[in-house]
């Protein structure tokens, strides 16, 4: 096995903290670049994380490609921001042309649109906003105006999502003044996806005492990977006349894969979507995308001024479809990976760290010391180590051992999780480097921390 790199400098948080010290002590007269560079050289860089290195198993950053870069670069030579025409009329026109490409290359339909975000917690704001608007509008009121104080009942407001949603739904329950009481999860199947068998009762009862304003399909959730049955929460969604939105933000870049489309299927259903570009795709942050079934929609938002973004205007401002105003050039980085690398080196770097996940999930479901906890359906793997010598009621204990183990050896990052209470190591990837070779080392070094200790 190759001596790996050390992640960063394997410092304390106070240590980290003593040596910034001095990048924070702002003086009144400044210092020369090269002084600056140098102070950056040696007491940032060293504790920044080097996640573009194969042991980086943990989390879904990706590191910019050089198209990316490229385009990142572009933007902040000349026009990092986009707000309006005024200020970037090739920005402007660049976000609303690399909008519409990505609904054609996600094959949505004719009358979709999207627009760049800065995350996508915002981004199923947004969604959740926009279905509730329209909730208001069905009810004949205008929410922009009346706020919630506008429904009769408003705890009587749910949205519906999977026990494994992601918690930026809190969050946006929270900010639209909903409450998280408005969220009602949904369980899950063998798989951690929404169980689609029990869908239609849960509906038909909540239905009685709450109006379901939305219903979010995650696909691909943060913890494991997990696709929810998009095409059937569509059609609960169609009985119920609620919206459909799907947060895709880790999972819906797989639908590139041609082998992997058919599990999005429904996505072409849904009111809105979530996409991160920042997580596997290596965009620079922020990157983010929200598309919509219905251009329209993005009316719900439109927000205008006296002195830019007009009503009457008649060049584009893409701070109409969503906040904010002062908006970075997130397309170009976009538009110069698809168009650098081509669209087929894109796919088969999504496709790379699918594979290498599900031969990691079959090479140790035939390994006695090994319990793999689900089929992966995307790049994530959570697992136990199961040791003979350690007996069960040991096991969560042996898992945080060892994670703590690796991270504590600095040059390997995984994580840890919960599910169904128990604990779980778990492996992530989202890009081609690391290779399926480089999750077995991981598998390996764990295997040598439960030899070299005496757990149990
Ligand atoms: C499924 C899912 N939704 C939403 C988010 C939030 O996205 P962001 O971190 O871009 O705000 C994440 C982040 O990991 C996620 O995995």
């Amino acid at each position: 096995m190759k001596k790996p790199t050390k992640l960063y400098s394997g410092a304390t948080p106070a240590q980290v903290s003593l040596d910034l010290a001095r990048l924070v002590d702002f003086q009144s007269e400044g210092i020369p670049l090269e002084e600056l560079q140098s102070l950056l050289s040696e007491h940032l860089i060293p504790h920044l994380l080097r996640y573009d290195q194969p042991q980086f198993q943990s989390m879904f950053n990706a590191f910019p490609t050089s198209e990316a870069k490229l385009g990142a670069q572009v933007a902040l030579n000349y026009n990092q921001g986009v707000t309006n025409w005024q200020v970037s009329p090739g920005g402007a026109v660049l976000e609303a042309l690399c909008c519409e490409a990505l609904c054609k290359l996600f094959g949505l339909a004719e009358n979709a649109d999207a627009t760049c975000m800065y995350s996508g917690t915002y981004a199923n704001q947004q969604g959740l906003y926009m279905a509730l608007h329209r909730f208001a509008e069905h009810q004949g009121f205008d929410l922009a105006k009346k706020g919630i104080a506008g429904f009769e009942d408003p705890t009587r407001l749910a949205i519906l999502a999977s026990e494994d949603a992601h918690f930026s739904l809190k969050h946006a329950v929270r900010t639209l003044g909903l409450g998280e009481d408005s969220l009602v999860l949904l369980p899950l199947d063998s798989n951690r996806g929404v169980d689609e068998n029990l869908l239609h009762q849960i509906v038909r009862d909540l239905k009685t005492s709450r109006d379901i304003v939305c219903m979010v399909a995650t696909a691909g959730t943060t913890n494991i990977g997990a696709i929810d049955p998009i095409d059937a929460m569509a059609d609960v969604c169609a009985e119920v006349g609620s919206w459909l939105h799907v947060d895709g933000a880790y999972g819906y870049a797989y639908k590139l894969v041609p082998e992997w489309a058919q599990r999005f299927s429904g996505d072409t259903r849904a009111d809105s979507i979530t996409w991160d570009p920042h997580k596997q795709l290596g965009a620079p942050i922020p990157n983010s995308v929200l598309f919509v079934k219905n251009k329209e929609e993005f009316a719900r938002m439109a927000l205008h001024s006296n002195y830019f973004n007009r009503a009457e205007d008649t060049v584009p401002n893409p701070g109409i479809k969503s906040p904010p105003s002062t908006r970075p050039m997130s397309a170009l980085p976009l538009v110069a990976i698809f168009r650098g690398r081509g669209i087929r080196q894109v796919v088969d770097d999504l496709r790379s760290p699918l594979v290498a996940i599900r031969e990691l999930a079959d090479m140790l479901n035939d390994q006695a010391d090994v319990e793999v906890l689900h089929t992966p359906e995307t790049g994530i793997l959570c697992f136990r180590m199961t040791p003979e010598k350690v007996d069960t009621q040991n096991l969560d204990t042996l898992q945080q051992e060892l994670y703590e183990r690796i991270m504590f050896l600095g040059t390997r990052s995984i994580s840890m999780t919960k599910l169904d209470g128990l604990t779980a190591l778990r492996l992530v990837i989202v890009s081609p480097n690391p290779a399926y070779e480089d999750l077995c080392e991981t598998i390996d070094v764990l295997k040598e921390l439960v030899e070299l200790n005496a757990f149990g």
